[in-house]
């Protein structure tokens, strides 16, 4: 029987609930208490949580960390972080203790605007364009008065607007392609509505507006956050050969976009997280990410070390497009405290927060990854996964962490352990 239903969307919470038990779940009535346990006891908040996106028929938790003493430019931060992934928040709790010891983080914005586009098709005589474009150009502005007057009393608003012939990969392919400057906030919905009053105004008979849409792809939205010590700072038992293979593992990024997949991984792994706890777009975030790491032509490493006179840096240049106001930063009122631990920070200052996160990853990463190996610090952690997974009681955890804790873990040593111990 199908299961193609119409008009889901206006079923109540439990009648949605009902429908897929009995379509997809008709074995498993527990399946509802699963989905129930989840709901807020709160009603208002549940409900608030319920409108931010369609068919909501419960909430999926993740774990919502802090990692304490970073400190960036002289100032002391904690940072929030959603993750599932065991050992992010230890790893970037370690590296911020680290370097607070080594002069911190440094970071700085380089840059911060954003751009959106009008693609349309035109198959008549490029110099009319152009004087169409011309002519139009102050109306273009004007068009969007309405939309960026609050933007530029905040100091944002189009900083440009250009024509662009892009014939040469697409046959009748043109662009207005509008530089923005959205302040504090991510812009997407700002950009989206300058675009379609521009597209409104621009079209003619003879001009096929395709789409209006903002770019994911900021690389003028670039921050860069750093570390540096000399070489006999970095401590350890050989820290001239530590920091050499650290380098070494770095080029290899560089060079290598296998490896460069996964240690830019590594360094998303401290990014989304904060930018979840912040409310932030995590998915343009690693769209704009990724797409920078390919800009030259081939998939690269996004963080960079030298060793110069004896000196360690290490730096991240990433493109963040973030907001502190709007979007879900006010509404979701772990979002809102997420930026209160921080202080409050302008969208700037949080975008150096964010790159530190990932630079922090990175370098916990590569240290683990170049010296004892990543499994080590990963399973002690899955240790605890495992034992959540068998149930083990408060004083069993106890026990089995005290006996794991100068052995391997492996999945199969924990349970035979964990039955041994059950005797
Ligand atoms: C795992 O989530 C991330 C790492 O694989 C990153 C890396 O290899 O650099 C450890």
């Amino acid at each position: 029987m199908s299961k193609i239903i119409s008009g889901f969307s206006k079923l109540t919470k439990q009648e949605k609930i009902d429908w897929l038990t009995e379509n997809y779940f008709s074995s498993q009535p527990e399946i509802i208490k699963t989905l129930k346990q989840y709901w807020n006891a709160n009603e208002k908040l549940q409900q608030l949580h319920d409108d931010f996106i369609e068919n909501t028929i419960s909430n999926f938790y993740l774990p919502y960390g802090i990692a304490p003493n970073f400190v960036i430019n002289d100032k002391d931060y904690v940072i929030p972080m959603v993750v599932e992934e065991s050992s992010v928040v230890a790893a970037a709790s370690k590296v911020a203790k680290y370097w607070s010891s080594r002069g911190g983080f440094k970071a700085e914005v380089i840059s911060t605007t954003k751009i959106g586009q009008v693609h349309f098709m035109f198959s008549g005589d490029e110099n009319e364009l152009k004087s169409h474009f011309e002519g139009q150009k102050e109306n273009l502005y004007k068009a969007t008065a309405s939309i960026t007057k609050n933007m530029e009393k905040r100091g944002g608003g189009i900083l440009d607007i250009e024509l662009k012939n892009k014939t040469n990969k697409l046959e009748n392919y043109f662009q207005l392609h509008v530089t923005f400057e959205t302040k504090d906030s991510m812009g997407a919905n700002f950009i989206n509505s300058c675009l379609e009053a521009i597209a409104k105004e621009f079209r003619n008979d003879d001009i096929e507006i395709v789409m209006s849409i903002l770019s994911n792809y900021v690389p003028n939205c670039i921050v860069k956050a750093s570390v540096s010590c000399k070489i006999e700072e970095l401590g350890g038992k050989n820290p001239q050969e530590f920091a050499e293979k650290f380098y070494q593992a770095v080029r290899i990024a560089e060079v290598e976009s296998f490896r460069a997949v996964t240690h830019n991984k590594g360094i998303m792994n401290g990014i989304d997280a904060v930018v979840l706890a912040t409310g932030n777009d995590f998915r343009a975030i690693e769209a704009g990410a990724h797409a920078f790491a390919s800009k030259s032509g081939s998939y690269s490493s996004l963080t960079h070390c030298t060793i110069d006179n004896g000196v360690f840096n290490f730096w991240i240049e990433i493109p963040l497009a973030l907001g502190t106001v709007g979007g879900l930063t006010a509404l979701h009122p772990m979002a809102k405290l997420s930026l209160e631990m921080m202080q409050k920070p302008s969208a700037k200052e949080l975008m150096q927060i964010i790159a530190t996160a990932g630079l922090a990853q990175n370098f916990a990463a590569l240290q683990a990854l170049t010296t004892s190996g990543i499994q080590q610090g990963h399973m002690k952690m899955h240790l605890m996964n495992i034992l959540n997974q068998l149930e083990a009681t408060a004083d069993e955890k106890e026990q089995m962490i005290s006996y794991f804790k100068d052995k391997t873990v492996t999945h199969s040593g924990v349970v035979e352990k964990f039955n041994e111990l059950k005797k």
